[in-house]
């Protein structure tokens, strides 16, 4: 894919406000060394910090907005970072490309696309990762069929709206998919704003 003209860095706001809670948690689950895998890493920010942040680590961001890996690319040239790879075009639900590496990390998608994206976000991962690698989502979601907030439900309603096949996933449904792919139990720690860090370990 080739870069668009308009190749500028984008931002979204949020990144700033849940990339150190996230950080806190992906310290403890990555591995010390090897390539992270990121799926939908939209403008790069993210990437830019955990790779910043994780040093001994090769973050590989992908995203399948062409505009959005034009930003990712702007980040992290502006970084200067050397441990982050050109973005991929990786689009969740369709064939991944052939790849090994030892952790993969999706933030804030599975709800802001078809319940498709989550089955290949599985199928993907299970592919690619080594036994005890392991997958790492963060994102609102609702557990025992109810919502953890009136915020995730109002934000839950305005996604069904925009697309009715988005919308808050349940933990559950999310976790009985997982173990269909061949992960074990997820280790869930409760993040600020009524999130959740939903990491899965490939058995
Ligand atoms: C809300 S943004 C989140 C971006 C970034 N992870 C963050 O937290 O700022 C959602 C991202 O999901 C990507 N996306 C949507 N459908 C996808 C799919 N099927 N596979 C992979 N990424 C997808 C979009 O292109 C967009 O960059």
């Amino acid at each position: 894919m080739s870069t668009p003209p308009s190749a500028a860095p984008r931002h979204a706001p949020a990144t700033l406000r849940n990339r150190e809670p996230i950080l806190a948690v992906l310290r403890r689950v990555l591995p010390p060394s090897g390539i992270v895998l990121e799926i939908a890493s939209g403008t790069g920010e993210h990437a830019v910090f955990f790779a910043a942040s994780l040093p001994a680590l090769v973050w590989q961001p992908s995203d399948p907005d062409p505009a959005a890996r034009a930003s990712i690319a702007a980040h992290a040239a502006a970084a200067g970072a050397g441990n982050i790879r050109p973005p991929l075009a990786l689009d969740a639900s369709q064939p991944w490309p052939d790849l090994a590496v030892d952790a993969v990390l999706c933030v804030n998608m599975i709800h802001i696309a078809p319940w498709e994206a989550t089955e290949g976000l599985m199928r993907g991962a299970a592919a690619v990762l080594p036994p005890g690698g392991p997958l790492y989502l963060y994102g609102p979601f609702r557990r025992a069929g109810r919502h953890t907030a009136d915020s995730n439900a109002v934000f839950d309603r305005m996604l069904r709206a925009q697309d009715p096949r988005w919308g808050v996933r349940d933990l559950e449904a999310v976790a009985g998919l997982a173990a269909a792919h061949g992960f074990g139990a997820p280790d869930v720690v409760e993040m600020p704003a009524n999130n959740l860090s939903v990491t899965f370990r490939r058995a």
